[in-house]
């Protein structure tokens, strides 16, 4: 018989901890018990997923005694205080937070790229889950890069609100209905109007100019696919609900046509689907390709006119599945298939 495990998750009322949830059963994942953990103001509150309830514990004073894998997306401070309760019980972390993610000791994983490192695990117990914004872009480069060596990516991000939380996804909503109402619109997680408005600043700003969000996807791309990989992004937070945009620029170490670029991606079975066509509307758009889907959508794959060695492309993915939940789960199922 298949083992089953106890599995927990750390901010389970949360926009990715209600993912977690509901692609855990989706993918029937083999789970013994799963405790759903949050804060004081949830304790005892019932989710329904899938027509099945759960009732949600206060994490404070949790035993992570007997869980095998606890998932956390609770927030920076939230793993920084308690991953180590749990791993102290021999609990496995999977961390969608930015706290450990740069640790050198920690494998910070993308199953499509760099799944063997995994095994880095046994040093610390915790498994680092990249940036939204990462991911999706390292999926869609890392066959072209294992083909032809990218030596430079200037990156613009599209993002959606719900990668700021259940709170932003509210803040959008109110916001549209209060500006169709000519009523005052009302800011509280973004420090401009979200509604109708492009905001180009995600995290807090750093102090080389770029925002920290901006910096995950450099430090990420180094520490997953290659540290010879310069990056220069700018992230932008639109007015989307679910899925983030990148228009990706590659500058590559010798010329690559876009045909062999469609070639690879669509022959590379690493969770990367073509919509690239040149008619109106072939193409990757985060309302419509990928809001039930864990993939990575990729389209107006052209070769750069200003450069010699230059590929451009349209990436598009689930930020809160592929982009957290989905990746997490992958990372989860790696470990029970070779490891637990
Ligand atoms: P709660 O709903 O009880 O506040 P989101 O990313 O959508 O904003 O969700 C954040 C998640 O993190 C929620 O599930 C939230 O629980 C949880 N959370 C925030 N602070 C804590 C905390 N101190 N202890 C446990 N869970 C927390």
């Amino acid at each position: 018989m298949q083992k089953k495990y106890n599995i927990a998750i750390i901010g389970a009322t949360g926009a990715v901890g209600q993912m977690m949830i509901q692609i855990l059963l989706e993918r029937n994942f083999p789970i013994n018990n799963l405790y759903l953990l949050a804060s004081e103001k949830s304790d005892g509150k019932k989710i329904s997923v899938n027509g099945k309830d759960f009732t949600v514990e206060v994490l404070d004073g949790f035993d992570f005694n007997g869980v095998d894998i606890a998932m956390f997306s609770a927030g920076a401070d939230v793993s920084k205080k308690y991953a180590n309760l749990a791993t102290k019980n021999n609990t496995i972390v999977i961390d969608n937070t930015s706290f450990f993610r740069y640790k050198k000791n920690i494998p910070l994983i993308i199953p499509e790229v760099n799944a063997s490192a995994i095994s880095e695990y046994k040093q610390t117990g915790i498994i680092a889950n990249p940036n939204c914004s990462t991911i999706q872009m390292l999926v869609a480069i890392n066959p072209i890069h294992d083909v032809v060596k990218i030596r430079r990516i200037n990156v613009c991000t599209y993002q959606a609100v719900s990668g700021s939380g259940n709170l932003a996804i509210d803040e959008l909503k109110k916001q549209v209905h209060a500006y169709v109402n000519n009523e005052p619109l009302i800011s509280n997680v973004y420090p401009k109007q979200i509604a109708f408005n492009v905001i180009p600043q995600i995290d807090k700003f750093m102090d080389n100019g770029y925002t920290k969000e901006e910096m995950k996807m450099v430090w990420e791309t180094k520490k997953i696919l290659d540290e010879n990989i310069e990056v220069n992004p700018t992230t932008v937070r639109v007015p989307v609900f679910y899925g983030h945009s990148e228009a990706v620029h590659l500058e590559l170490e010798k010329k690559i046509s876009a045909q062999k670029v469609k070639d690879i991606l669509s022959n590379s079975n690493s969770g990367v689907i073509l919509v690239d066509g040149y008619e109106d509307g072939n193409y990757p758009c985060a309302a419509n390709e990928c809001e039930d889907s864990n993939d990575v959508y990729v389209g107006r794959i052209r070769e750069d006119i200003s450069t010699k060695f230059g590929i451009n492309m349209w990436v598009v993915s689930n930020n809160i599945r592929k982009g957290a939940a989905y990746n997490s789960i992958q990372i989860a199922e790696l470990l029970i298939k070779d490891y637990l």
